[in-house]
């Protein structure tokens, strides 16, 4: 396994691998969008929220005892995602999608700021906190969010009694079926997977890469931290993904 200190320097073993790739496969994690200002997932709460653990405000539980709560958290933090723009690290896998072969990008991120890069083919394991969904029927109710929402849960127009809450996988809930099995069908075919900007320790999508390496595939991490997934990886490439993903793609250009 090569260890890269300093970015700036890519191993040409990578390199001369990624030329002849047939099928990249990309997983990205909240680390991605750390650069566009976006908080990462394992950072404390901010200011207002800081007395809250995620897991109270991302759950259907949490939901259930004070919808009113969990709605605004989202509402601050779709706030937030709705003045936040993509960083070089978005820009590099929607180029890389472009020269390569064969590629697909799943993401754990809810922020849509791989669609705003450019990325054509992106599979949200964890949703999209853009969309509201109904609470009954899980049925999509709008994919764009609109600044004046209510203060509360809006009620959903497709089952009665039942409300709009946000179109992202909560604590405990399973993740979106066709979603899964377009990653686990990508696991088994690709012959290289990037990782960028996760703490790998969130299941099914921890297992992406180990699956992967299982068929053969070489394991690319990209993090400023070793993670679990930096110690199986063929390349553990330690860095910004806004630093490192641009210069792997200028190296393939
Ligand atoms: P985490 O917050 O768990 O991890 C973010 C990772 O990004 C950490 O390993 C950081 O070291 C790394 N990182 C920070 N800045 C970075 C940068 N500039 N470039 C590259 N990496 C950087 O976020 P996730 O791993 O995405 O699930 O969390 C996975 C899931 O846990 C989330 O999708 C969420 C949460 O439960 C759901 O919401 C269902």
């Amino acid at each position: 396994m090569s260890e890269l200190k300093e970015p700036s320097i890519l191993p040409q073993g990578l390199i001369d691998h990624l030329q002849l790739a047939e099928y990249i496969l990309v997983l990205t994690g909240a680390g991605v969008s750390a650069e566009s200002g976006v908080p990462t997932f394992r950072d404390a709460q901010e200011g207002l929220w800081s007395k809250y653990r995620p897991e109270e405000l991302a759950s259907p539980e949490g939901f259930e005892r004070d919808p009113e709560m969990v709605w605004n958290w989202y509402q601050w933090r779709r706030e937030l995602i709705g003045r936040v723009k993509p960083n070089a690290g978005h820009y590099a896998l929607a180029e890389l999608e472009q020269i390569s072969q064969r590629f697909l990008l799943v993401t754990q991120n809810v922020d849509g700021l791989h669609q705003a890069a450019g990325s054509e083919e992106v599979v949200e394991l964890h949703g999209n906190i853009l969309r509201n969904i109904c609470t009954k029927t899980r049925q999509a109710i709008s994919d764009e969010w609109i600044a004046e929402h209510p203060a509360s849960p809006p009620p959903s127009p497709h089952a009665k009694g039942a409300y709009a809450r946000p179109g992202v996988v909560w604590f405990g809930e399973s993740l979106p079926e066709e979603a899964l099995n377009q990653a686990l069908e990508a696991v088994t075919q690709c012959d290289t997977i990037i990782v960028a900007g996760t703490s790998g320790v969130v299941e099914p999508a921890a297992s992406l890469p180990y699956w992967a390496k299982q068929q053969g595939a070489v394991v690319v991490d990209i993090n400023p931290e070793r993670t679990p997934i930096s110690d199986y990886a063929d390349y553990y490439l330690a860095g910004n993904s806004a630093d490192v993903l641009p210069k792997l793609v200028a190296a393939l250009t």
